[in-house]
Parts: C-alpha cells; structure tokens; sequence
C-alpha cells in the first residue's frame, strides 16, 4: 500500500479526518496539497505535516476556487493521482420543519455539490492521462440516517449515488471512485455533540464498539482505497463506523 512517487489532493486537510488523512498519504510517500477556507491556517497545518505537504486556499463549493485548485495542483505536481473530497459541514441540528431553505441549500453546496466540482475538475485531468483513485468521506448517515440532519444525509448519500454513476462512466478509463463512510469521530465537527453527555453517551451505546473514533483511524482504508492494493474496486463504500451501519 506504498504511494512513493504519487500526488494527492485533500480538501478540507486543515484539520479533523482530512489532516489525519494527509498525514497517513504522506507516510505512504505521497505529496500532498490540503486545501480549506483559509491560506493562513493552511499554511501552519503544511508546516506542521512537513516536507512534501503544501496548502492551498479553495472553496470547495465555489466553482472558480475548484479551478484554481486544480491548475494549480497540475502545475505544482504535472498530475494529481488522488483526490479525497474530505471537506464537509454539518452546522444546523435541527429536524426538517424547522429547517431553511438556505441552511439545506448551504450543506448541499459544500458536501454534495463540492464534491462534484472537485471530482468533475480533478477526474478530467486524471481522464486525460487514464489513472486516478477518487475517494469521498461519506458518513453512516448515509445508510442509517441520523436525527436532524436531513440536508446532511441526502448529501452524504448522493456522493455514494454518484461514486456508482461515476464508476459506470469511469472505471474502463482508469478511473476509480470509492468512498469511506465514518461513524462518529472525535473532531471539530462532532465537539458539541461530544461535549453533550447525554447525546456522547447516545452515540456510544449505539457504537458496538462502544466509543467514538480518532481521525487517524480513518485514514488507514484511504490509503489503501488510493493505492494499488484497491486496483480492482470502484464504487464501493468501506464504513469505519466501529460496527454501526452493521447493526
Ligand atoms: N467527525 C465525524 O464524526 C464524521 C463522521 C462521518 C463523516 N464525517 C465527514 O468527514 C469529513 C471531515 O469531517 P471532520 O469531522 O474532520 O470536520 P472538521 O474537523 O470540521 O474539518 C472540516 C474541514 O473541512 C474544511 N472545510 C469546511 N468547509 C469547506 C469548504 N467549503 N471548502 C473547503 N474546505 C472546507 C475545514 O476548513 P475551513 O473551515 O478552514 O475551510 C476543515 O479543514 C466531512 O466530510 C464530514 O462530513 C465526519
């Protein structure tokens, strides 16, 4: 599961899974470009992984960020070979009936539709010279469904959607594209939830294993979605959900 000699792009590698994950692509012996909202922050958490890891600031839901990203990440690296749409949100838990059309729309632009723009702009590229892995963190929720999180579930799920569209259309040309479905994993993303002893205590007896995950724990199954030990898969989902879409 070696990828000395490869080029990876991370988004939302600032922080949580996607800079655990970046860690673990750099271990293999991968170049790896983090992106997020903020060059500065970006910049420290490069910094921090050390040689061969640079950030680059981009919005993952912004069209024109997403083709800067991928100009710049041809002409840093002269070709990405894998891609992990890691960048998502989760802001608003609140049911259905009380949700905006703004707050849907806004959870839809980032984890369904970034996931798009970075697929459509990274997988021409990768088209083009007939290799790449493409890798989309996902969720439980997309199997399962979780309470108030509606916009977050059908997103989630629609990434799965298009990772099987995107293997018909794909997979011949040399592209593949798998996703990891986490269950819950301590991170900024899940501090409230986390910090709640009721709700911590919820998750946990709901986890056969019992407790949630560290980020570092993700990171293992993308490298070896990217590396060539996963040559043969394409549209396949991996859950490291200590056993929760299971039961
Ligand atoms: N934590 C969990 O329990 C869990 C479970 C299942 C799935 N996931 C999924 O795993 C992924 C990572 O989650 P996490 O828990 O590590 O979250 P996190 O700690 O909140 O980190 C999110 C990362 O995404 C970046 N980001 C947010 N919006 C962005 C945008 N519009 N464009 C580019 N980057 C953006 C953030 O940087 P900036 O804010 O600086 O832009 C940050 O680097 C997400 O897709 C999430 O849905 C997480």
């Amino acid at each position: 599961m070696m990828l000395n000699g490869k080029t990876a792009v991370v988004t939302g590698g600032s922080r949580g899974i996607g800079l655990a994950i970046a860690k673990a692509l750099l271990d293999a012996g991968a170049k790896v470009m983090i992106t997020g909202r903020n060059q500065e922050t970006l910049d420290k958490a490069a910094a921090e992984l050390g040689v061969g890891a640079s950030g680059f600031a981009s919005d993952a839901s912004n069209e024109a960020d997403v083709q800067a990203l991928a100009d710049h990440a041809e002409s840093l690296f002269g070709g990405v070979d894998i891609l992990v749409n890691n960048a998502g949100i989760n802001p608003y838990y609140k049911r259905a009936e009380h949700t905006e059309l703004a707050e849907w729309q806004h959870i839809i632009d980032v984890n369904l539709t970034g996931v798009f723009l970075c697929t459509r702009a990274f997988g021409q590229q990768m088209l083009a010279r007939g290799n790449g892995s493409i890798i989309n963190i996902t969720s439980v929720a997309a199997h399962t469904g979780l309470t108030r999180s509606a916009a977050y579930c059908a997103a989630k799920a629609g990434v799965e959607a298009m990772a099987k569209s995107l293997t018909k259309d794909w997979a011949a040309r040399g592209v593949r594209v798998n996703n990891v479905a986490p269950g819950y994993v301590k991170t900024d993303l899940t501090a409230g939830l986390a910090a709640n002893d009721t709700l911590r205590a919820t998750i946990e007896a709901r986890t056969p294993m019992a407790r949630l995950a560290e980020p570092r724990e993700m990171a293992g199954a993308v490298v070896f979605l990217a590396s060539d030990a996963a040559s043969y898969m394409s549209g396949a989902t991996v859950a490291v959900d200590g056993g929760w879409i299971a039961t």
